[in-house]
């Protein structure tokens, strides 16, 4: 996908070359006078009467009608040049890709001089992703739907450092992995059961070759997984343990694990989710999908840690055959559990995920979810909700976090709020206390199956789907965190 040549901008052959643009001064801009001094001056009038724009994340088309060896030039306009930052460059840039694709350009080529940086290769790589991610669409199951659609194959670094193109495959790799997020999350339950997901891990796994076991109910059952196999038990649909191993150093040993929840459809159970709160429910394996697609990017760029991605999958069902309020249930961990509320699932199958992590020796513990409607609530639908019982590791994650743009915050992880999850007058935890800060509850709930390994708690449900498009996609799936997963990876 990426290449670099090092040739003179105005001798430079391409369908589209793509400049950058910040605000005033122009004259500081090298790429922008060289081009304007090949047009005659031109660009001034462009830029003057605004048909150039230097607005962060303003596209600019001008046909060079010959006057170049390019055929057009694509202005990105960057804004101030001190407020600019990767962030920034990425969502310029997804909207210049965008563009391209909407253009049916096929090969680009990169002024990225133009960038003024001296950290090109961090640039690269959200270039890299932004390229991947933003003309990203989802499937759709139109009779007429148009599958013949150009993309852009092939983007030309201008430049002699072969890092920067390396940089851009490594942010392809990661904002491919996204994309496999949203793809999943995208299925409907119908086609995508639980079954349908571990068929899914096998084959990114044999992509990569990666270690995969798969357990179905008769091993979940020998596993105790109790907690999981109360959710499945309304299902006819039978469930999956996924279990995924990505070995990066000469020994196995100490992996971390990501534990991403995989309820391929949500009703609520016997407390059953109203029409209107259950339209959409085949998002609740966003946290899965996540774990799946930071794998997938993990397994392309081989970092040198050992990972674990575990994904408990089912359903979650009415029948006469699923489990009730007032049942008490009995966890991987031996903790048991008195069900309020069938609707607080996730957490369970989560809990005995998090028990199989550290019975497998997990160093440290992401588990990722779209957990709570309460954390939507709370925060809305652009920024993750965050626990943890490990400060340092906490800033690991939210470091990769900002690294890739994915914006979190922290909840609180107090006494007060275990000691409530701990309360139940007939088991030693509730699976849900009640409405009051149900968010945290949660969290709280499966850090108490976490106890004293260190574990952050990501909580997707507000960030998982957009409502409309964006910068870096379109409307629907996000495949949030799935980046930030791989790159708290990357930087062990
Ligand atoms: N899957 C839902 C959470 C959810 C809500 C995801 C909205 C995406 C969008 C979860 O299983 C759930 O039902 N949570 C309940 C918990 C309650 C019963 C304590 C909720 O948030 O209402
Ligand atoms: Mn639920
Ligand atoms: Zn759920």
């Amino acid at each position: 996908m990426f290449t670099i040549i090092q040739e003179d901008l105005i001798k430079h052959n391409t369908d589209a070359l793509i400049v950058g643009l910040f605000e005033a001064p122009k004259e500081t801009q090298p790429a922008y006078e060289i081009l304007n001094q090949a047009l005659n001056n031109q660009l001034d009038d462009l830029v003057e009467s605004g048909d150039v724009s230097t607005t962060q994340g303003y596209v600019s088309k001008v046909h060079t009608l010959g006057q170049l060896d390019a055929k057009r030039i694509y202005f990105v306009g960057f804004g101030d040049y001190d407020q600019f930052t990767v962030d920034r460059a990425r969502q310029s840039f997804g909207r210049l890709f965008k563009q391209l694709v909407e253009d049916s350009i096929q090969s680009a080529s990169l002024a990225i001089d133009s960038l003024y940086s001296d950290e090109l290769t961090t640039y690269a790589e959200a270039i890299g992703e932004a390229a991947v991610m933003a003309p990203y669409q989802l499937e759709t199951y139109h009779t007429d739907r148009d599958e013949n659609r150009d993309e852009l194959e092939s983007l030309t670094f201008l430049t002699n450092d072969q890092s920067v193109a390396e940089a851009a495959e490594q942010g392809y790799a990661l904002g491919n992995g996204a994309n496999i997020a949203r793809h999943l999350v995208n299925l409907p339950s119908n086609l995508l059961t639980a079954k349908d997901l571990a068929l899914f891990a096998e084959n990114i796994a044999d992509k990569h070759q990666l270690k995969i076991d798969v357990f179905e109910r008769e091993q979940i059952e020998e596993l105790g997984m109790g907690a999981l196999l109360a959710v499945n038990q309304g299902s006819d649909e039978p469930p999956r343990f996924i279990v995924m191993s990505y070995q990066g150093l000469d020994t196995w040993g100490d992996p971390v694990a990501l534990v991403g929840k995989g309820i391929t459809f949500d009703t609520g159970g016997y407390s059953l989710k109203p029409k209107d709160g259950i339209v959409g429910m085949k998002m609740d394996m966003g946290g899965a999908a996540s774990v799946i697609g930071a794998m997938d990017a993990i397994g392309q760029i081989q970092p040198k840690t050992n990972v674990m991605a575990l994904i408990p999958a089912t359903d979650n069902m009415v029948s006469d055959k699923a489990f009730k309020p007032d049942d008490v249930i009995v966890s991987m961990s031996g903790k048991t559990i008195e069900i309020r509320n069938t609707d607080a699932e996730g957490r369970l199958a989560m809990a005995d995920a998090v028990t199989y992590a550290k019975q497998q020796g997990a160093s440290k513990i992401v588990d990722i979810a779209t957990l709570t409607g309460g954390v939507v609530v709370a925060l809305g639908d652009q920024v993750t909700g965050a626990m943890t019982n490990d400060q340092d590791w906490y800033n690991e994650v939210v470091t990769a976090a900002d690294q890739e743009g994915e914006l979190m915050w922290q909840l609180p992880y107090l006494d007060v709020y275990q000691k409530q999850v701990a309360t139940s007058h007939i088991a030693d935890l509730n699976n849900s206390p009640g409405r009051k800060a149900h968010a945290v509850m949660a969290g709280a709930f499966v850090g108490a199956f976490a106890e004293d390994t260190p574990w952050v708690h990501l909580d997707i449900a507000g960030t998982a789907m957009a409502e409309s498009a964006h910068d870096l996609g379109p409307k629907g799936p996000t495949g949030v965190m799935a980046r930030t997963l791989a790159k708290a990876i990357m930087n062990q």
